[in-house]
């Protein structure tokens, strides 16, 4: 089973194949979203854009989706995490920082 390292918040989950990381991060208590985006958010849509996160490395995860290749075209570094499945060990820089 793949293991997720969320690098800021020090916490490392171990998670099934193909889990989406949005509800990986939201079930552990990671800040996906900053501020006001807690509550205003898609609710993992793809559409607001608001749950950008860094993975590495990209192997570990499946290719963008349509919906990140619109949020993130001047961001190639950057994935929204709830588009993201999980394949392989991978480390995860959310943007909020620590709780
Ligand atoms: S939750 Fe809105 S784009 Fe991911």
């Amino acid at each position: 089973m793949p293991i997720v390292k969320f690098e800021r918040e020090n916490i490392s989950v171990e998670v099934e194949e193909g889990e989406n990381l949005r509800y990986v991060g939201l079930d552990n208590d990671v800040p996906i979203y900053c501020h006001i985006f807690k509550l205003g958010n898609c609710h993992g849509n793809g559409l607001c854009g608001t749950d950008k996160v860094q993975v590495t490395p990209s192997s570990a995860i499946n290719p963008r989706t349509v919906a990140e290749r619109i949020h993130l075209r001047k961001r190639p570094n950057l994935r929204l995490a709830c588009q993201v499945e999980i394949h392989g060990d991978c480390t995860v820089t959310t943007q909020c920082g620590r709780r």
